[in-house]
């Protein structure tokens, strides 16, 4: 009789066969970095998120590198008196997720930063792109958008990250950023990035919500396996050195794909959403936190992701390492 349940019988047993192991340097934290001094809001629906100034992001992030993350990715919150058309702000080398790169890197060289690179945070119109008589301009966009990734490369990004789903834009950050002399700058490209209901939280998070329509225009259709595979192999050739699927729960399908067909690195985003309804319920006593997040971790290893970018991130480094206590 074949007994699979042979491999099964203690708990060394299970750790010495097991397949897809979770580990703190996989991890992304994202953050949410607020203009002006003295600025820490939590996030309604994201209990334990918060948006902070770069003064009080930096005790925070002191607390997560003591627990063991190494990498972390900037997402800007500006004054909106700051926002205009095309998203100025963006590219301001003094703007707050420059500021906070600075910073982060002066007093951790060690962390890997990476910034989100979209205009969605800093248009009065939260379009991730340029708008002309309700249409979102593709072309048009690129510049603004390369603007934005060099002056975060200028503040010392490891990594800048288009989320903004413009076609072209990889090729223009890439052109862009070799021209200022940034070839060792990396894209991580938001590759196959579904228009999802899973983002409701972050817009109201980072303020960047359609003020018209929704961002199904560029954002993909839920209903497209293929086309991932399009966009994911479009990056590749437009130099990606990072791709990603987002969301993660809902999209495994597209990490495994991924993962059998590319060869680059794979990030997977798991994102506001996703974190709000495992907070909902843990709070509501429904299932046990730290047990379900470590099976969406595993389930995200295990579909093919090389970097899991996570607002459990810290958690996750917490846990491992009590785990390794107890071994
Ligand atoms: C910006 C951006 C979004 C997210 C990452 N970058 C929002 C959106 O596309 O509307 C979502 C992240 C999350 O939900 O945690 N374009």
């Amino acid at each position: 009789m074949i007994r699979h349940r042979r491999l099964r019988q203690t708990a060394q047993l299970r750790n010495l066969v097991a397949e897809a192991r979770v580990h703190p340097d996989m991890l992304m934290m994202p953050f949410f970095v607020a203009d002006g001094e003295g600025v820490e809001e939590e996030i309604d629906a994201m209990p334990g998120v918060g948006r902070r100034s770069v003064d009080l992001l930096l005790p925070k992030i002191r607390e997560v590198y003591d627990l063991g993350v190494r990498s972390v990715l900037l997402f800007g919150v500006p004054d909106a008196c700051k926002k205009d058309a095309v998203g100025s702000e963006a590219a301001n080398d003094y703007g707050c997720v420059q500021n906070a790169v600075r910073a982060i890197k002066k007093e951790f060289p060690q962390m890997v930063v990476a910034c989100d690179i979209c205009l969605c945070e800093y248009t009065d119109h939260g379009h991730c792109g340029l708008v002309k008589d309700g249409v979102i301009l593709n072309d048009e966009t690129l510049p603004h958008l390369a603007a934005a990734a060099v002056s975060c490369a200028r503040a010392g990004a490891d990594i800048v990250a288009p989320s903004d789903m413009m076609d072209g834009r990889v090729a223009a950050l890439r052109e862009a950023l070799d021209r200022n002399g940034f070839h060792n700058v990396i894209i991580m490209a938001y590759s196959a990035k579904y228009a999802s209901s899973f983002y409701g939280p972050f817009r109201d998070a980072a303020g960047s919500a359609p003020s018209f329509g929704d961002r199904r225009t560029y954002q993909m259709d839920p209903r497209g396996a293929r086309e991932g595979m399009s966009e994911l192999f479009s990056d590749v050739e437009e130099g990606a050195d990072i791709l990603m699927v987002k969301p993660a729960l809902a999209y495994l399908d597209m990490l495994a794909r991924a993962s059998s067909a590319t060869t680059l690195p794979l990030a997977t985003y798991n994102v506001s959403g996703e974190y709000s309804m495992v907070k909902a319920a843990a709070q509501n006593g429904w299932i046990d936190e730290r047990k379900v997040v470590m099976e969406m971790m595993t389930s995200f290893v295990r579909a093919g992701a090389n970097i899991i970018i996570t607002y459990f991130a810290a958690d996750v480094c917490r846990w491992l390492k009590e785990d390794e206590a107890a071994r």
